[in-house]
């Protein structure tokens, strides 16, 4: 199953991989319960040891039992599964149903180093466990939806989200057995089309192209797709290109035949870190960005890095801000990682803080940190500056509002913003406009360290307008 949004996540894998400590921190991760089944077996039958001298049936019969209650409950929760669980047909089929399972793997000699010890019955003969280690392999890449190595690889499973370079050239091992229509950025067409059509072989029914960039992001340009597509119920929507694309398509998506799934596939940083992750589609209005859309996760996001190895300089720099915004928000220097693994914590991130919000109706707003300054800049230039350029401005007011001089000083070295020409009155008013204004004061994202971001700030209007200011040339 693709994502987990309302279903539990399970943990599978041999003996000693570390299933208990990564449920843990994911659970605390995604705000939600733990339940390590062999923890609550002791806790209701007493010893494993014990229950295995009855025999290994009477241990398998009370593990189903115990599974399949955490698994049937309500209440999405993150369960860590004993090694063997996999080898009962009946709680696998239980997997299949409620959870998105996620195999944690680990080399036999690891696993060897770590379970063997008096309270693992299955780990008390080295060559008897090696074999079981072969035996179980199969079941556990059968049973899983994804790997992991570490926390952030279960929030990104969790979120249906699969990050590896040269991920677009193995699409059809990625992408669910599903008829596709592959909708594409008319530029990244040209880049990418080919390999994702090779890669997508006999399931693509249809190619179609919308106009580069944020022009896709029109009653037009989608009423076209609308009329192209001839998927049914049961096909697959595949978006390639940047946030402008994924924002569009997903809509077509939302809305063609009342909702299909479909699946992002971002090229550009922007994409990768945010635009493809959390659901949110989108269309622009003569009236404003963004003013028609609607929450429809994709199934499946694929994210190549790889991708971004063609993107032109000011699509990097946009991108850029988005991953200083994510490490302050964090508490982490990501900006600093390889390409690939800055990609990876961003994308894990957001699918984190979507995942514990998917509809925006709370901690969301902390990803608007910098955004308020950043849209009001836009409208008082009449969207002649960048909007990477915008939120890099946006990003200095919220940090000096916040009063953090060395995360101000890091975004002056990292992202070089500079005052940017712009009508004051005309952005003042926007940032009055940008629905967080309450009872005359206006309501901002800050940090109080990085790491700690607190939504809903009020500060008088003077100082509001003040750092405004600061952020306008001449
Ligand atoms: N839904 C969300 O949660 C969310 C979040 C953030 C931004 N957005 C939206 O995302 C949009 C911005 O997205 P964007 O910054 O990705 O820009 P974009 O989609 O407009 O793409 C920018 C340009 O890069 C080109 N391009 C894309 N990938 C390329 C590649 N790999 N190589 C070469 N060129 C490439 C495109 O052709 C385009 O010209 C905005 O409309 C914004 O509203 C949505």
């Amino acid at each position: 199953m693709a994502n987990a949004l309302g279903r539990h996540v399970a943990l599978i894998g041999f003996m000693g991989a570390g299933k208990s400590a990564l449920g843990a921190a994911a659970a605390e991760r995604l705000r939600r319960a733990f339940v390590d089944t062999d923890r609550a077996i002791e806790e209701s039958h007493g010893p494993i040891p014990e229950l295995f001298e009855v025999g290994e049936d009477r241990f398998r019969a009370v593990e189903l039992e115990v599974a399949r209650a955490a698994l049937e409950s309500s209440e999405p929760a993150v369960i860590a599964l004993g090694g063997g669980a996999v080898t009962t047909p009946a709680l696998r089929a239980l997997l299949r149903e409620h959870a998105v399972t996620v195999l944690v793997d680990v080399d036999v000699d690891t696993s060897w180093a770590r379970a063997q010890g008096p309270g693992r019955p299955l780990a008390q003969d080295e060559a008897r466990f090696r074999q079981l280690y072969e035996e179980r392999r199969p079941l556990y890449e059968g049973s899983a939806d994804a790997r992991a190595e570490d926390v952030e690889d279960v929030v990104l499973a969790a979120g249906g989200v699969h990050v590896e370079v040269g991920a677009l050239e193995r699409l059809g091992d990625l992408l669910p057995e599903r008829t596709v229509a592959l909708v594409a950025d008319a530029h990244v067409a040209g880049i990418y089309g080919p390999a994702v059509q090779v890669a997508l072989g006999h399931r693509l029914v249809s190619t179609h192209e919308l106009p580069q960039g944020e022009e896709a992001k029109a009653l037009g340009p989608v009423g076209r797709l609308w009329s192209e597509l001839r998927l049914g119920r049961d096909g697959l929507l595949a978006a390639l290109g940047g946030g402008a694309t994924t924002d569009a398509a997903g809509f077509a998506a939302a809305t063609y035949l009342r909702g299909i799934d479909w699946a992002a596939l971002p090229t550009t940083l922007v994409g990768q870190v945010d635009a493809a992750i959390g659901g949110k589609t989108a269309l622009d209005l003569p009236e404003g960005k963004n003013l028609v859309g609607a929450f429809h996760w994709p199934v499946r996001t694929v994210i190549d890095p790889g991708a971004l190895e063609t993107l032109p300089e000011r699509e990097r720099r946009a991108g850029l801000s988005e991953v200083v915004k994510t490490g302050l928000l964090a508490g982490e220097r990501l900006w600093e990682l390889p390409v690939p693994e800055l990609v990876r914590r961003c994308a894990a991130f957001k699918t984190g803080v979507c995942l514990r919000d998917p509809r925006e109706l709370g901690e969301r707003a902390i990803l608007n940190l910098g955004h308020t300054f950043a849209h009001a800049l836009e409208a008082g230039s009449g969207h002649a500056v960048a909007h990477g350029d915008a939120v890099a401005l946006g990003l200095l007011a919220a940090l000096r509002l916040s009063g953090l001089d060395e995360e101000v000083r890091t975004v002056e070295e990292i992202l070089r913003p500079s005052p940017v020409p712009a009508d004051r009155d005309r952005a003042w008013a926007a940032l009055g406009r940008d629905k967080k204004q309450r009872r005359g004061k206006t309501r901002l994202v800050l940090l109080d360290a990085p790491g700690r971001p607190r939504p809903g700030v009020e500060l008088p209007d003077d100082d509001v307008r003040r750092e405004l200011d600061r952020l306008i040339a001449g």
